[in-house]
């Protein structure tokens, strides 16, 4: 057994822990049916033509898998992964020093591959579609360029944005996978599998409890149970009941929903700041002391899955179920905007 596993320090017991909670292959992976049947057939079609798969783009919410996924086709392909992410790769030098260290067969994983920055785009480019590395060799009319081999690799690239992605990127990349919210369901099961490595054992009311209030996302389903636990070590004899869920759900003040603290606090501003909306981006932003992509990244994409805010034009809105969610009353709209706003 990994000496950190027994022997740990806090904070890198959470990080060995989550490690250890992942799918290591696709048969362990729950959920996501769509992406896991084509990743599939690519991976066995590669095997089969014994080549490398073609480039793989992950998107959606933080959460979901894409990290994992990519580890997963690695082991699957019994390949290499080499991990890294747009804003990591500074200079074009820093792609080219990856690159030709890149065996063949390997897999790049790039998260956040929105943020690479164009001169680092540019060395990309041919790498994906011709497995070339072009260098520019001297300065001012002396100067050449070289064109030199790279192995074939398939570049497996993750984004929760993928309208941030230039279309000349986006377009190298054979499959564009989308990840999605997971159902109860497959909620369910992940928090009993999680429970399971973590030995602590669950009733099957209790992990509903769970799979209920953590968004679809399993990642955020292993930090409550991993607290929920805590909670059951401590009063109850390592067994988290439906009350022990309960109770320590309601101290990390996740509510029936799953909405937390932040959450609120992001809905309340649109309402009680800005009137229901519309409420610009970067002015929510300022507002709520968060940054623009937290708000379009982490917050938004559950509260518009749960009909709480809706993207107008003009801005943000909150609907009548995010008052009634937050018990306030509606002010009826006499212009009809909510109506309007979701005929743009
Ligand atoms: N742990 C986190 N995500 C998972 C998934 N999709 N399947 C199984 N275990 C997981």
């Amino acid at each position: 057994m990994d000496e950190r596993l027994v022997n740990p320090t806090s904070r890198e017991e959470d990080a060995v822990v989550e490690k250890s909670l992942r799918p290591k292959r696709l048969s362990e992976y729950i959920g996501q049916e769509k992406v896991v049947e084509n990743l599939r057939i690519s991976i066995a079609a590669a095997k089969a033509r014994g080549e490398p798969l073609d480039h793989i783009l992950f998107y959606g919410p933080p959460g979901l898998g894409k990290t994992t996924l990519s580890q997963i086709i690695a082991n699957e392909m019994g390949v290499n992964i080499r991990i890294t992410s747009g804003p990591a790769i500074e200079r074009a030098g820093d792609l080219a020093a990856i690159l030709t260290n890149l065996k063949k067969d390997d897999i790049l994983f790039i998260d956040e591959v929105h943020r690479l920055n164009r001169a680092v785009e540019e060395v990309l480019y041919p790498a994906m579609e011709d497995f070339a590395l072009d260098i520019v060799v001297g300065k001012g009319p002396g100067a050449r360029s070289l064109r030199l081999k790279l192995p074939k690799f398939t570049v497996v690239g993750a984004t929760t944005r993928l309208a941030l992605l230039t279309s000349p990127l986006r377009d190298r990349f054979g499959s564009v996978l989308r990840l999605e919210f997971y159902s109860l369901q497959a909620m369910e099961q992940i928090i009993r599998r999680t429970a399971g490595i973590l030995g602590t054992s669950i009733d099957d009311d209790a992990a509903q409890e769970l799979a209920r209030r953590a968004r679809g996302t399993p990642r955020i389903a292993n930090r409550i149970l991993k607290r929920v636990r805590d909670f059951a070590q401590v009063i109850a004899d390592n067994h988290i009941t439906r009350d022990v869920a309960r109770m320590a759900l309601e101290r990390l003040e996740i509510d029936e929903l799953g909405l937390d603290p932040n959450d609120r606090r992001v809905l309340r501003a649109i309402i009680e700041l800005f009137e229901g909306g519309p409420v610009g981006l970067s002015t929510l932003a300022a507002a709520t002391a968060e940054e623009v992509d937290a708000i379009e990244d982490v917050y938004e994409p559950y509260l518009l899955q749960l009909g709480f805010i809706q993207r107008t034009p003009r801005g943000r809105i909150a609907t009548r179920r995010a008052y009634e969610h937050l018990g306030l009353p509606y002010p009826e709209r006499s212009s009809g905007d909510e109506l309007q706003a979701t005929l743009f």
